[in-house]
């Protein structure tokens, strides 16, 4: 029997919408990679920090070991939010250095697809400058 899938949809710079089905189980980095859906936007100091990981800037660079923040998406609605499990406290202190950190921020990589989420809409934090219109929540750091 196939595996159940969930819709996801990344949302770009550009408001570009991107639909994706994800088998439930699945992480949302992986789906995005499968998918060829790029999450960086990363800054520099982001590079820095993964790059003893992996001579890349490509996102999930620490390969979903909670060691960088290169995967981080925002969760657009905060309903679907409330949905995911807790991040833990390796997650969160891991967002803490994430660029255009919000309150709906996670890391693509902890985030795993369940029937529940399934429609969730998620930013890649590149993104964010159009945020400010559409009124997402800057975290302060
Ligand atoms: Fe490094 Fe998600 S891939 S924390």
């Amino acid at each position: 029997e196939e595996t159940e899938k969930i819709n996801v949809i990344f949302v770009d710079k550009d408001g570009e919408e991107n639909h994706i089905k994800v088998p439930v189980g699945m992480n949302i980095l992986e789906a995005a990679h499968e998918n060829d859906i790029e999450l960086e936007g990363t800054p520099f100091f982001h590079f820095i920090l993964s790059f003893g990981l992996f001579l890349s800037n490509y996102s999930g660079a620490c390969e979903c070991s909670l060691a960088c923040s290169t995967c981080h998406v925002i969760v657009m609605d905060t309903e679907y939010y409330n949905k995911l499990e807790e991040p833990t406290d390796e997650e969160n202190d891991m967002l803490d250095l994430a660029f255009a950190l919000t309150e709906t921020s996670r890391l693509g990589c902890q985030v795993i697809a369940k029937p529940e989420i399934d429609g969730i809409r998620l930013a890649i934090p590149s993104a964010t400058r159009n945020f400010a219109v559409d009124g997402f929540v800057p975290k302060p750091h």
